[in-house]
């Protein structure tokens, strides 16, 4: 197993970093333009297998040559957001960057899964999909499982209950108008709003959806990349041991819930083909008009593509 991680900043990094303690691969490549920074994190985190007693080789490199073959290829390149920016407005620059990282997979890792981190999150997945020409099942996006894991959190906090016991539901595109799913959410099987009133729910879900922009306010520089990382992670891992894991990702819709052509948010089994189901849901008319309007934003941002 070779998993290369491309972009050694925050979020790649700090990727490579869970990947390697977990031990799920033979060998973890970092990949970034900048000479040095990906040869001397790799270095740093090879050195630290003796203490943590993993195996797992952790290479730095500029080359993609040196990512040949890889069975599973984590994209993290391209601009973060600053202090009030959207993700849409790194829309042109993270296209320019995420269509050349795709064609260099393509050629150097023609059967690899792809696992899309860089923002705007449905489009640049979208982006790969059209750029390497791999199948839909081998080229998909983190998102949901961040935004479920905030949404979680921020429950845990508010009940003083373990996060462990809250499981959530997250859909639609990673933007402003994802779609925290209430109906979907427990806590210990026990539905949500048994737990709190509706003005609560609202509120948790409110600062879910401004989840990624809380953290950029605060670090100005950059955006998240411990929770990012996290769930880059539950996704390898579930694609590494075939655990079929069901997980929201931003899959590419072909008619399910009545959406095509574009990437957003929707549960999904994961295996070592990548996805091997897209899981369809029966949504209130409510939560489809949600999910559609959500969807609505992310093919607006796929027609402006110049691919
Ligand atoms: C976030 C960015 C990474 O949600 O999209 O934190």
């Amino acid at each position: 197993m070779k998993i290369t991680v491309i972009g050694a900043g925050n979020v790649g990094a700090t990727t490579a970093c869970k990947l390697v303690e977990k031990d799920l691969a033979n060998e973890v490549v970092l990949l970034d333009i900048v000479e040095g920074i990906p040869q001397g994190k790799a270095l740093d985190l090879w050195e630290s297998a003796p203490i943590e007693g993993f195996d797992t080789r952790c290479i730095g490199t500029n080359s993609y040559e040196e990512t040949a073959n890889s069975d599973i290829v984590v994209v993290t390149a391209g601009l973060p957001r600053k202090p009030g920016m959207s993700r849409d407005d790194l829309l042109e620059m993270n296209t320019e960057i995420v269509k050349n990282v795709s064609e260099n997979i393509r050629n150097t890792s023609p059967e690899a899964i792809v696992i899309v981190v860089s923002n705007p999150l449905d489009v640049m997945t979208y982006v790969a999909l059209k750029v390497t020409g791999f199948t839909a099942q081998r080229v998909f996006g983190m998102a949901g499982i961040l935004d479920t894991a905030r949404f979680r959190s921020f429950i845990a906090l508010e009940l003083g209950v373990s996060v462990r016991d809250i499981s959530a539901l997250v859909l639609g595109g990673h933007g402003d108008s994802m779609v925290p799913l209430p109906r979907f959410t427990t806590v210990s099987g026990v539905p949500l709003a048994a737990f709190m009133d509706q003005a609560t729910i609202d509120r948790l879900i409110q600062r879910t959806r401004d989840g990624g922009a809380e953290i950029v306010k605060y670090l100005k520089t950059g955006s998240a990349y411990y929770a990012p990382a996290a769930a880059v992670v539950e996704m390898v891992e579930s694609v590494v041991k075939d655990k079929n894991r069901v997980l929201p990702c931003s899959c590419f819709l072909q008619g399910e819930y009545g959406l095509e052509d574009v990437y957003v948010g929707v549960p999904a089994r994961l295996g070592s083909q990548g996805v091997v189901e897209v899981i369809e849901l029966e949504l209130t008319a409510e939560e489809k008009e949600a999910l559609h309007k959500s969807a609505e934003g992310v093919k607006n941002n796929i027609a402006k593509l110049k691919l």
